[in-house]
């Protein structure tokens, strides 16, 4: 970004405002318009209360998430809650015997012994367990996308906002040291202006197509279907829309919900944005024909409008299932002073700025000009610029990679659990939540009404329904 020392110092200033505290003691700046308002604490905790988690929805992300959530100080599992028998027996298995377990998360939230929820259930259930755990006073911390549907969000919000709960979403990398880093880089001016984000997410393995193991057990005794379905048209039980529910628009968000909110929210944090105006999306269901009804390849195109702390840009956004040159994921925004990329676990800034004075030789039309005309031609440009060809500097690398052992989830946990002792903010709230899901949820719209969808990203509404 080119600023002068004057509108950088208000650009900063309107992204301050409090700090949080990552490992290794850097520290993040939290941007204003997460700090929506002040949280309430849970008055009985002092520096040695445990806080009591139960999880909501252990599938894959479920144990993850409790395994990840147990190693903050002083949090405490007492409870969860699966539709599949199996997932609870494996909860006895693989944290303890005696935990609390069932079938109906209504029971778990009408203990008072518990003081945070987790819920990784699949994205149709996210906003009824996140209002109601906020509505009994718990704590929520609920998986990425933050809703199934657009329409939904603000319930949330307006929930969270009347209850102060604290509420985290999952979508863990923006609380990584290497988000942090490129977003000290951005805003630091190193790559200039931003004029261009692209990023991809392909894979090329049926697992990272989401077809997950259904085990062997599986059937109307061992799965409560009629739970499960929720608010979802009434079908048959059917143990692959249960266990690779990803594949299904009444249980899933497609390509978009389940990936595409990462880099967004990724992005979102880095540039301090609320958002794009304009989404447009293609693709097809081109290889995975399983019965799923979702794409298998999306493309699409998001036009982010100026804003204080960016100015008009695009993104293009590509997740590919299909890709027989084998899985790759990158982020790349592009700068007019050179361009920073996203890996797993570091980021790369290359500062390389485009030459404005052109040269003659190469591809040029120069040689096409009549030989007088060329001298002529060489003899001014010389007087100009100097003889030779204009010099570049060289480009400058700087690459930042994480210390070994630092865990982003732990961090998003860690965070939250934070907000829970003491009611500091979240890094990812209800409304930042919305904000990332918002325009994946709008690339499904596109895709499936082929039209472009316009965004209002600051009253986070689809503006041409
Ligand atoms: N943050 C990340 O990086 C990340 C990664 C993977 C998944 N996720 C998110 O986590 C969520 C779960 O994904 P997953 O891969 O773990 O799915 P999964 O199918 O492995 O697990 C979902 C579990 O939820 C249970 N469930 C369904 N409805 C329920 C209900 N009403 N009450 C209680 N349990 C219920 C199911 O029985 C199942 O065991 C999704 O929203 C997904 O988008 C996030």
């Amino acid at each position: 970004m080119k600023q002068s020392n004057h509108s950088r110092r208000n650009f900063l200033k309107k992204l301050g405002g409090s700090t949080a505290l990552l490992a290794g003691g850097t520290s993040l700046i939290i941007p204003e318009t997460l700090q929506a308002h002040t949280l309430v604490p849970n008055q009985r905790f002092t520096a040695n209360d445990k806080i009591r988690v139960a999880g909501i929805g252990m599938g894959i992300m479920g144990f993850g998430d409790m395994q990840t959530a147990l190693k903050v100080p002083g949090v405490e599992l007492a409870a969860v809650c699966d539709l599949y028998d199996g997932r609870l027996i494996r909860a006895k298995e693989v944290f303890k015997k005696d935990i609390f377990t069932t079938r109906d998360y209504r029971e778990i939230l009408d203990r008072k012994d518990i003081d945070a929820v987790i819920i990784a259930t699949p994205d149709h259930w996210h906003d009824h367990i996140s209002i109601d755990a906020m509505n009994k006073g718990k704590a929520v911390y609920c998986e990425k996308p933050m809703v199934h549907h657009l329409d939904e969000g603000q319930a949330v919000i307006d929930t969270q906002l009347k209850t102060k709960r604290p509420m985290q979403v999952g979508s863990q990398r923006i609380s990584s040291l290497s988000h942090a880093q490129a977003k000290k880089f951005y805003e630091a001016g190193e790559i200039g202006e931003l004029n261009l984000v692209e990023a991809t997410m392909d894979r090329s393995d049926a697992v990272g197509a989401w077809q997950y193991s259904i085990p062997p057990d599986a059937s109307p005794k061992t799965v409560d279907w009629d739970r499960y379905l929720g608010d979802a048209p009434k079908v048959p039980f059917d143990p692959v829309r249960f266990f690779r529910w990803r594949n299904y628009r009444d249980y899933g968000t497609g390509v978009p919900g389940d990936l595409f909110v990462h880099l967004i929210t990724g992005l979102h944090y880095i540039i301090s944005s609320k958002g794009p105006s304009r989404i447009f999306a293609s693709g097809q269901l081109a290889y995975w024909k399983d019965g799923r009804d979702v794409p298998d390849v999306v493309v699409a195109v998001f036009d982010y409008p100026k804003t204080e702390t960016h100015p008009a840009f695009q993104m293009t956004l590509r997740v590919n299932f299909v890709s027989g040159a084998g899985g790759g994921s990158y982020t790349r925004l592009v700068g007019s002073e050179g361009y920073m990329e996203l890996g797993g676990n570091n980021v790369k800034v290359v500062k390389n700025k485009l030459g404005t004075v052109p040269w003659y030789g190469g591809y040029d039309s120069f040689y096409t000009f009549p030989e007088a005309q060329q001298k002529e031609y060489v003899k001014q440009y010389e007087a100009k610029y100097g003889p030779g060809k204009p010099q570049r500097s060289a480009p400058k690398e700087q690459v930042y990679k994480e210390p070994d052992g630092h865990d982003d989830r732990y961090e998003h946990f860690a965070n939250f659990f934070e907000a829970v002792r003491t009611g500091k903010p979240v890094i990812e709230d209800p409304s930042f939540g919305l904000r990332a899901a918002g325009p994946a949820l709008a690339t499904n719209m596109s895709y499936f009404e082929k039209k472009i969808i316009s965004w209002d990203p600051e009253k986070m509404k689809v503006v041409n329904s």
